[in-house]
């Protein structure tokens, strides 16, 4: 991603910034659209990985949907180019601002979360005189393997509705008379890296609760897996294109369909993160007591995954790229200038010698990045610089002058 001349390209930019490298988003959404067609799945972003304009008019023009999870989320989706017959609104606590804002929109379908919820939903339609799509999204209570932060399919999880449930389930379905019934829809974590076993485990667990309802009387005619599918953190370089026949082949293994039956899946991360970088700079190098900091521009407020979730993301310092020193590894503690010891972006990561003003690159920021940013300690937002528009980058000189 950064082996020609970084220098050149985000010198005099100022920093820190997101950088999106479109030419990868572009092969990512390539080799996803055409898989998709081999295994015959329908396919909705997550948009809450990235809310980009630039990003969202990017994937909705490979005709692919949008699964939101809030009212904002799906009117930003329609903005920029997916259409309402392909976006979908899960979450487990919608308002009814937002529910009225998509039922009106004509959204594909809401993805109820509880009983309650769906009552709610069918009263707004009745009063609206509208008719509300509705799948309904189910706690399968499955292990995904993953952070715990990021699991929402186990029963101590506050998401979909749980098994004991499901006979009044049917029973509401009967009773909600502005409702059309589309489906299932299941998500059980993100950062899935034990692909085939995971979701294998999953879509045999979905099968069996599709067959209970279907002999229920209950037409499943739609199964939305979820996302959840991970990235390489660890080396962005060798897989900068997720394993989407992976994920799709154990899904399309594990669930047999019948007739007339569509499968879903709902990927964010693994769509956007590998194209992201922040980029920002070396303010100092301080020397500790017993160790070595160098400190960021960027902080936790603009990218908050390694302080809310201990996450990993490879740090690269550009500026080294090509220096004489360059095989001269040192040990640094790698922070923020947030006033958090939680601000951290690595302990002990071997650098090329570091120096004030080098450009660092903290990779695979492309999901969950951007998105929870906030102006913690009063930053400023770091802003988005896409690969194919860098001319419109905030130059260094123009940040000093308005400073
Ligand atoms: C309902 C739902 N679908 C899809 C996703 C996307 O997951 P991922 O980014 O791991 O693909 C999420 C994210 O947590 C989600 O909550």
């Amino acid at each position: 991603m950064f082996d020609q001349t970084p220098i050149e390209k985000f010198g005099q930019m100022a920093t820190p910034f997101y950088y999106y490298d479109m030419e990868l988003l572009g092969r990512t959404l390539d080799t996803l659209v055409s898989l998709a067609s081999k295994y015959d799945i329908d396919v909705h972003y997550a948009v809450k990985a990235n809310v980009e304009r630039r990003i969202l008019e990017t994937v909705a023009g490979r005709g692919l949907g949008a699964d939101c999870v809030s009212g904002n989320e799906v009117l930003m989706a329609l903005r920029c180019g997916f259409p309402a017959e392909k976006t979908v609104f899960a979450g487990v606590g919608k308002s009814d601002k937002e529910i009225y804002a998509a039922l009106t929109a004509g959204i594909e379908a809401f993805n109820c979360e509880s009983l309650h919820e769906i009552c709610v939903i069918n009263e707004m339609a009745g009063a609206c005189g509208l008719r509300a799509r509705v799948a309904v999204r189910i706690n399968p209570n499955i292990d995904a393997h993953t952070h715990k932060y990021v699991t929402t399919g186990l029963f101590e999880n506050k998401f979909g509705i749980a098994s004991h449930e499901f006979d009044a389930l049917v029973d509401l379905l009967g009773r909600c008379h502005n409702i059309d019934f589309t489906g299932l829809h299941f998500h059980i974590g993100s950062q899935i890296v034990e692909v085939s076993d995971v979701f294998g485990l999953e879509a045999a667990r979905v099968r069996e609760i599709v067959t209970w309802f279907e002999d229920k009387g209950l037409k499943v005619d739609n199964v939305d897996f979820g996302g959840g599918l991970g990235v390489d953190y660890e080396a962005p370089d060798v897989n900068p294109v997720p394993s989407f026949e992976d994920w799709m082949q154990a899904l399309d293994k594990g669930f047999p369909r019948r007739p007339g039956q569509r499968l879903h899946i709902e990927p964010g991360r693994s769509v956007v993160a590998q194209c992201g970088s922040l980029i920002s700079r070396v303010l100092f190098v301080k020397s500790g007591e017993t160790k070595t900091f160098l400190i960021l521009d960027a902080g936790m407020n603009d990218l908050i995954r390694p302080a809310l979730y201990g996450a990993y993301h490879k740090i690269e310092n550009l500026s080294a790229i090509g220096r004489d020193d360059e095989e001269g590894l040192q040990s640094y503690d790698v922070v923020g200038p947030v006033c958090e010891s939680s601000d951290v972006w690595g302990q002990g990561r071997l650098l090329p010698v570091s120096e004030r003003g080098d450009l660092v690159a903290i990779r695979s920021a492309g999901a969950y990045g951007q998105v929870m940013a906030s102006r913690y300690n009063l930053r400023d937002f770091a802003p988005a610089v896409f690969s194919d528009a860098l001319d419109e980058a905030p130059r260094l000189i123009d940040y000093l002058k308005i400073r």
